[in-house]
């Protein structure tokens, strides 16, 4: 398994940031803010499992590190983490392209509210803002998103979040897609490293 986590510096570099708090803060900020320089690795980890697209992927999102709009309701959250291959070497230039539902559990499938696709940095980091998605009946709390390494084949999944009662009844749900969510100083940071099949 990959086996990193947020140092309290790093939680604490961020709450100071505002990350969350709605700043406009440049991408590589906010990387270097959350995540270590390198990833860590050790040595039994495999591809992180595809899952169903479900039915409200919209293509054509737009490029934006930020989802959160003006008004929105919801806890915000950074989601981040790296892109890394079957070896463990960070992969830049993927694509990560992310959607959910609000907090009320509906999707926008009219236009591109709580969408947006960006690209890892050069140490093949990724960090989106956003609100922590509601529930829906059919499923528990979940993100939905597609990375991609560059030319190479389409990751579709799914990201879930520890402690929630609908875990245990969703058709879907996988342990090993869960998030590692920590909070402090108000902020909440939801952090996941894909491991791609390259
Ligand atoms: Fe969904």
């Amino acid at each position: 398994m990959v086996d990193l986590r947020f140092s309290r510096r790093a939680l604490l570099s961020a709450g100071a940031l505002g990350i969350l708090g709605g700043l406009a803060l440049r991408r590589a900020r906010a990387q270097e803010a959350l995540l270590p320089a390198t990833p860590q690795c050790g040595d039994d980890h495999g591809p992180t499992p595809r899952q169903t697209e479900g039915p409200y992927f919209t293509p054509n999102s737009p490029e934006r590190t930020s989802l959160v709009e003006a008004g929105m309701e919801g806890e915000r959250i950074a989601l981040a983490g790296f892109v890394l291959d079957r070896r463990c070497r960070p992969v830049p230039g993927a694509l990560l392209d992310l959607w959910h539902c609000d907090a009320t559990g509906r999707y926008d499938n009219a236009g591109y509210r709580l969408r947006g696709h960006q690209f890892s940095d050069p140490q093949g980091r990724f960090v989106f803002e956003t609100i922590i998605p509601g529930r829906y009946p059919t499923r528990t709390r979940h993100f939905h998103i597609k990375v991609q390494a560059p030319g190479a084949r389409v990751l579709t999944t799914q990201l879930y979040f520890p402690g929630e009662a609908g875990n245990d009844r969703d058709w879907i749900f996988d342990e090993t897609l869960l998030l590692d969510i920590k909070r402090e100083n108000g902020a909440a940071l939801g952090r996941y490293d894909f491991i791609l099949d390259v």
